[in-house]
């Protein structure tokens, strides 16, 4: 069975060829790597990073070090003034973390409210919690992904244990205002506790945890050009969790298990690298954007933007649907000639149903069935995306070509 599968994907593999140039614009599901940020794993395995760090020994001590600087390093970029971070094994962990931990510790609130644009690592975890019996309300949105504040006022009472809403949504990049959202949870109940999957808002957007009233906050390294398998969780002083997984010792009570000093460091690194150039990159990622965006629009026929325009729109996020061509098959056309890119969120892609997000903004089934999702990186020049939108163009046209009539 495995060795079917593997000849399968060889055959695949080999099918490509040597396309004139390769870009990766599937930021969404997984990353390149910073460089430097690699150089930083590899050091932190080879000589400082190896050690466990709740262990009192030399190595011990060099990788706690190494822990407490990547804590302090995102405490920084995201101007926490208190607080504390535990590092997990992915942005998924840390929103499971997150909402069936506080679950866990505040038993007696038996509500939960979530947008309905979340991504599956918040909306699955509340599913489960509502099968233990709480209750589960979804936030409706408007047409460019934006929450229904007067709507969330009214789900506010002694009963809700939290509200999470993605500070960027992953698929069509709506920059929620937080500062609004947690006016409206404030102004009701103090209590309710707020969190934020900012999984792709790190280094999107500025954050200032310091200003903003988020309790809870989630991240992952590949977003930013970190090693995989590294994310983590920002918990305001006060905010009580209860672990989820058991086991282990581990300096970080909440997160058991040896901790990924190497893939940690990486992470740091990459935050600084981020920081130092927080404003170059917005720019860059953002002109990249525009011209993959603007390219789209004006050379292929019956194509539309998911999601806001302009700077209520993630600097990265390219959400664009075809008339009349199917997303999966178009990923796969673009792959053929070195363009990679998702159809919707890989995650719903698998089981070919139109994602949920674009479903909630109301686009109509043809549209949400025939979108990819890109994103633009500082690691991008402007031949790549010339060369990504080129591609595009021919490969619109080839899988349109040969789509069976009445079918999208
Ligand atoms: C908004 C958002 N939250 C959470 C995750 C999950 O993060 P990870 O891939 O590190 O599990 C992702 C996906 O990449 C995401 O886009």
């Amino acid at each position: 069975m495995i060795g079917n599968l593997s000849s399968n994907l060889r055959a695949l593999i080999e099918a490509h060829g040597r396309p004139e140039r390769e870009v990766y614009l599937d930021l969404e599901n997984s990353g390149l790597i910073f460089e430097e940020a690699l150089n930083e794993l590899l050091k932190s395995y080879r000589e400082s990073g190896y050690g466990h760090p709740s262990i009192t020994h030399k190595p011990g001590w060099s990788s706690l070090e190494l822990l407490l600087e990547a804590k302090e390093n995102l405490l920084s970029f995201i101007k926490a003034r208190d607080g504390e971070v535990v590092f997990t094994h992915s942005g998924t962990e840390a929103n499971n973390l997150a909402i069936m931990g506080l679950a866990k510790a505040t038993p007696n609130r038996r509500k939960i409210i979530i947008s309905s644009i979340e991504h599956l690592s918040v909306k699955f975890p509340a599913e489960r919690l509502q099968e233990l019996g709480f209750r589960v309300m979804e936030i409706p949105v408007d047409d460019e992904g934006f929450v229904n504040l007067d709507y969330l006022s009214d789900q506010i009472d002694e009963e809700a244990l939290m509200v999470s809403v993605a500070a960027i949504n992953h698929e069509i990049g709506t920059v929620q205002d937080l500062r609004a959202i947690a006016d409206v949870v404030r102004d009701k109940d103090p209590e309710t506790i707020i969190h934020t999957d900012a999984c792709d808002a790190l280094g999107r957007t500025p954050l200032d945890f310091g200003k903003l009233e988020i309790d809870i906050a989630s991240f992952s390294g590949h977003k930013i050009h970190a090693p995989k398998g590294v994310g983590a969780l920002y918990v305001r002083d006060g905010i009580k969790l209860e672990p989820i997984i058991h086991g282990q010792l581990s300096s970080q009570s909440l997160w058991p298990g040896v901790e990924n000093i190497p893939s940690i460091a990486g992470f740091s690194k990459a935050i600084e690298i981020f920081r130092e150039n927080f404003d170059n990159y917005r720019e860059k990622m953002k002109n990249l954007r525009d011209i993959l965006i603007g390219g789209i629009l004006s050379q292929i026929d019956d194509a539309f933007l998911n999601g806001p325009r302009g700077d209520r729109r993630a600097v990265d996020n390219v959400n664009v649907s075809f008339l009349g061509c199917e997303g999966e098959a178009l990923t796969v056309e673009l792959s053929l000639r070195g363009v990679y890119v998702s159809s919707g969120s890989a995650c719903t892609s698998r089981t070919l149903e139109p994602s949920h997000v674009l479903l909630a903004i109301k686009r109509p089934y043809e549209i949400a069935h025939g979108s990819i999702l890109m994103k633009t990186s500082p690691l991008h020049g402007e031949k790549d995306i010339e060369y990504a939108l080129g591609q595009l163009v021919k490969a619109v046209e080839r899988v349109r070509s040969i789509a069976p009539k009445g079918v999208v």
